[in-house]
C-alpha cells in the first residue's frame, strides 16, 4: 500500500505543470494513462471501472467528481480536481488535489482551501480505538464554519486489494459513533465541498456528478493508513515529504 500510494502521489507532482490555458483534461489525461502504464508499470485503476472510460477523474469548476476527461480547454481561472487511482502489485493507492489554471478566483481559491484543511482536520482523527464519526464530525464543523456545505451522496472508502472496499468514510457525522478504527485499515478521506448547497445531480453520461445549483466545488483525497498512535498518509507529494512535520 505505501508503494502504490507514493506512486498515485507521483502522478499528480508530475501533472501540475501540464494544466495550462488550453490543454485538454482528455490530453492530461493521456500523459497520466502513458506515465502510469509505461514509467511507473503500474495500472489506472478508474480505466473500464464499472465502464468508466478515462484513466484519471478531471471535475472541472462545479463538477463535483467523476468527470470524464473530454475535449474541453481549460482556461484562466478555472479549477479543477485530478483524481489518481493506481493499482500496483494488486494494491491500490487513490490521492487526489485541486489544480488552478492561470490565476484562480477568491472563491475558489478558499474553496480548495477549506476543502483542503478539513480533508486535514478529518485525518488528524485517525488513530486505533477512534470512531469514523469522528472523522467526518471534524471536517463537517470545519466546512460548515465556514458556511460552505459537504457533499452527502459520495465518500471515503476502505481501500486495499480492492478500489472501494468497506468501510464507508462518511465527511459529516457525529463524534464517538460509527465504526471504530484498528490498527492496519487503510482508509480515504476525501471531501467534497459545495460553495453552495449540497445537492448534486448526476449527468446523462452516468458519470459526471455537478452541483444542482452550480455552485463551485472542491475536493482533495488522501489514502491513509491507521496506527496505534495514529495514522501513516501513504499519498504524500514530494512537497509535503519534505515538510518533516506532516502538518497541513
Ligand atoms: N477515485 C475515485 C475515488 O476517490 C473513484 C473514481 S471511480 C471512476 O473513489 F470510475 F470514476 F474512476
Ligand atoms: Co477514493
Ligand atoms: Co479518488
Amino acid at each position: 500500500m505505501r508503494v502504490a500510494g507514493r506512486l498515485a502521489a507521483d502522478v499528480l507532482d508530475m501533472i501540475g505543470e501540464h494544466v495550462q490555458p488550453g490543454v485538454t483534461t482528455d490530453e492530461l489525461n493521456s500523459i497520466c494513462h502513458k506515465y502510469i502504464t509505461e514509467v511507473q508499470g503500474a495500472i489506472p485503476a478508474p480505466l473500464n471501472y464499472r465502464g468508466f472510460p478515462k484513466s484519471v477523474c478531471t471535475s472541472v469548476n462545479h463538477v463535483v467528481c467523476h468527470g470524464i476527461p473530454g475535449e474541453r480547454k481549460l482556461k484562466s481561472g478555472d479549477a479543477l480536481n485530478i483524481d489518481v487511482t493506481i493499482i500496483k502489485d494488486g494494491f491500490h493507492g487513490d490521492t487526489s488535489r485541486m489544480f488552478f489554471v492561470g490565476k484562480p478566483g477568491v472563491q475558489a481559491q478558499r474553496l480548495a482551501q477549506v476543502a483542503h484543511d478539513g480533508m486535514w482536520l478529518g485525518i488528524n482523527e485517525l488513530a486505533a480505538g477512534k470512531h469514523l464519526g469522528d472523522v467526518g464530525a471534524a471536517i463537517q464543523k470545519h466546512v460548515e464554519k465556514n458556511r460552505f456545505s459537504i457533499v452527502r451522496e459520495y465518500c471515503g472508502h476502505g481501500i486495499g486489494r480492492g478500489f472501494h472496499e468497506d468501510p464507508q468514510v462518511l465527511h459529516y457525522g457525529s463524534r464517538g459513533t460509527g465504526l471504530e478504527l484498528k490498527a492496519g485499515m487503510t482508509l480515504t478521506v476525501e471531501p467534497m465541498v459545495n460553495a453552495g448547497r449540497p445537492s448534486v445531480k448526476l449527468l446523462p453520461d452516468g458519470w459526471t456528478v455537478v452541483t444542482k445549483d452550480h455552485s463551485l466545488s472542491a475536493q482533495w483525497e488522501h489514502t491513509v493508513l491507521v496506527t496505534e498512535d495514529g495514522y501513516e498518509v501513504l499519498t504524500l507529494g514530494a512537497a509535503d515529504r519534505a515538510n518533516a512535520s506532516n502538518v497541513n
